[in-house]
């Protein structure tokens, strides 16, 4: 097995999949067609599973607890990429929630404003490398095994301008995504602000919006999080990437009635 190097910046100013990539289960580089809306000339699908600045180990405490008195929980994971994200979070549900609680967080409604990496989620199948296996996922999931969420793919997923598969320093692999896990996610093509209006909450929603945002421009950011106040009702709670707190998400949630609680998990008032 081959063990990948971390580190590097590369031309797009993340770290260098050439060199040595941070995200591995999707890297795709695409140019933006609706310039406007975006801040960056091009946009990056990377990801990867249980992504740092997130506090796994005890996200599970607080969601349980923070919607105690709610029978239903929906949750949903906008700038999904390759289904990476959103399956984390489904093995943690699967690992550490109790049984009967499963149910009430599942199915994570996932969903991203590229095609190319949605029409590669819907096919249920991942590419992951054995450093993010050893390295990740397997320091995430205790109750589940490696084989009650994966199966091994002898074929190759081919996601268009992926640099994980021009780089020959990367031992990826295929996976079918098994049962249950599968059925825990559904994907959809749409835009954030178009999927946050679908919303109808009642304090018993969750939205995962990591490292997306931060690819828009200003006016999006701002007219995005006014609508995200709008909808979100007392005890809703929406989570952030690290590189949002770059252009200041961080701040004007906190401006627009929300409180971190935990590391980019912010609770609206
Ligand atoms: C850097 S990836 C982050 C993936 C994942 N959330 C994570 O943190 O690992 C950013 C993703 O956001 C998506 N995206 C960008 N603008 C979007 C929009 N307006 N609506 C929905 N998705 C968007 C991109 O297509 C890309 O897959």
């Amino acid at each position: 097995m081959k063990i990948t190097p971390i580190g590097g910046y590369s031309k797009y100013g993340y770290n260098d999949v050439q060199k040595g990539p941070k995200f591995r289960s999707c890297v795709r580089v695409y140019d933006v067609e609706n310039k406007k809306k975006f801040a960056r000339p091009y946009i990056l699908t990377a990801t990867c599973f249980f992504r740092d600045c997130l506090d796994w180990k005890n996200l599970p405490e607080f969601f349980i607890k923070n919607f105690k008195d709610k029978s239903k929980v929906n949750m949903f994971c906008f700038g999904v990429s390759d289904g990476s994200e959103a399956y984390s979070y489904a093995m943690m549900i699967f690992d550490r929630f109790p049984e009967v609680l499963q149910s009430k967080f599942l199915p994570i409604w996932a969903s991203d404003i590229d095609s190319k990496v949605i029409n590669a989620a819907k096919t249920l199948k991942i590419n992951i490398t054995d450093d993010d296996i050893m390295q990740k996922i397997s320091r995430n999931i205790h109750k589940l095994s490696i084989n009650d969420c994966f199966s091994y793919n002898s074929e190759t997923m081919e996601i268009e301008n992926d640099q994980l598969l021009n780089n020959n320093d990367l031992a990826f692999s295929t996976y079918d995504i098994k049962k249950p896990l599968s059925e825990s996610v559904q994907f959809e093509c749409s835009d954030m602000t178009e999927k946050l209006s679908t919303i109808d909450d009642d304090g018993n929603t969750i939205i995962s919006c990591r490292n997306a945002l931060f690819y828009m421009n200003s006016d999006y950011i701002s007219n995005f999080i006014q609508k995200l106040s709008d909808t979100l009702k007392s005890n809703s709670v929406f989570i952030i990437g690290a590189n949002d707190r770059i252009v200041n998400i961080d701040k004007m949630l906190k401006d627009s009635g929300f409180t971190e609680v935990m590391e980019n998990v912010f609770r609206r008032n």
